[in-house]
């Protein structure tokens, strides 16, 4: 399977959490396959570290996507520095596992601002740029935006939230923008190293540890969406780990 063609090359793609897991792991495979890339996050150090790796003018810009005006800084520099966006990859997200309870408030706020909240934000800061050429809105979704469990209801309604909101923008932004939603299931990342429930933190990492794919699985997966001929669209990916229930 290739993941390169003529709608790779020279294209922006602006990643949100790219300093760890697959935000980080999309970098590298946007920019094996010519894409220039600005990278985001708020660990400065790691993605500086990254941009200097992949090369192709990549740049690097500490943003949080829970703070409107650091998007803002951010949308502003890469329309400076690279030209504008072609391809905008949601992915800055966290996964706090509990049973609902009072005691989660600030777990819950903190879920639904990052993956919700947070991908909304970057989205409507960054929709001028990818309205400008023919755009690509990746969200990061997951096997939990439909399929909940106990211990998920806040994260699986964040990524409910977020699959019908690309829906809703998939028919509102066509032709002109593409949405690709992409919903992985357990993937070997720093996702459950934040879990603040022991019980749930454990339980996680017993499973991801016998079954979860990596980082790059997905990557490819999303290199592969991108560099589709403009003509066709990948709207909605779910991939699993093979054993995972
Ligand atoms: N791993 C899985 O099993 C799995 C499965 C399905 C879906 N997903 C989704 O995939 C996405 C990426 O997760 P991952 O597995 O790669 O986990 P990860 O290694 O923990 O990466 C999460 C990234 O999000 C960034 N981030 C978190 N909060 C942020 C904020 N407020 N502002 C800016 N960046 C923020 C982090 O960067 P900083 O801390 O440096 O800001 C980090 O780069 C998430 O949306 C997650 O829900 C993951």
């Amino acid at each position: 399977m290739s993941t390169t063609s003529d709608q790779g090359a020279g294209r922006v793609a602006v990643i949100t959490g790219a300093s760890s897991g697959i935000g980080e792991a999309t970098a590298r495979a946007l920019a094996a396959s010519g894409h220039r890339l600005a990278l985001l996050a708020r660990r400065g150090d790691r993605i500086r570290a990254l941009a200097d790796e992949v090369g192709n003018g990549a740049i690097a810009i500490e943003a949080d996507v829970t703070d409107r005006d650091s998007i803002s800084k951010a949308a502003a520099r890469v329309k400076a520095e690279l030209g504008g966006t072609d391809i905008l990859v949601n992915n800055a997200g966290i996964m706090l596992l509990a049973p609902f309870t009072a005691d989660g408030h600030d777990d819950h706020r903190r879920m639904i601002e990052a993956n919700l909240l947070g991908a909304m934000t970057v989205t409507e800061v960054f929709l001028d740029q990818l309205r400008d050429g023919s755009g690509d809105l990746v969200n990061l979704s997951s096997v939990a935006g439909r399929t909940a469990r106990p211990g998920n209801a806040v994260y699986a309604a964040t990524k409910w939230g977020l699959n019908g909101w690309s829906e809703a923008l998939r028919q509102e932004l066509q032709p002109d923008v593409r949405v690709i939603v992409i919903e992985p299931g357990a993937v070997a990342t720093e996702l459950t190293d934040h879990i603040t429930y022991p019980d749930a933190k454990h339980a996680a990492e017993q499973m991801y540890k016998q079954l979860a794919i990596t980082a790059d699985d997905i990557a490819e997966v999303i290199a592969f969406a991108v560099t589709r001929p403009q003509r066709m669209s990948l709207n909605e990916i779910l991939v699993r780990p093979t054993a995972q229930a």
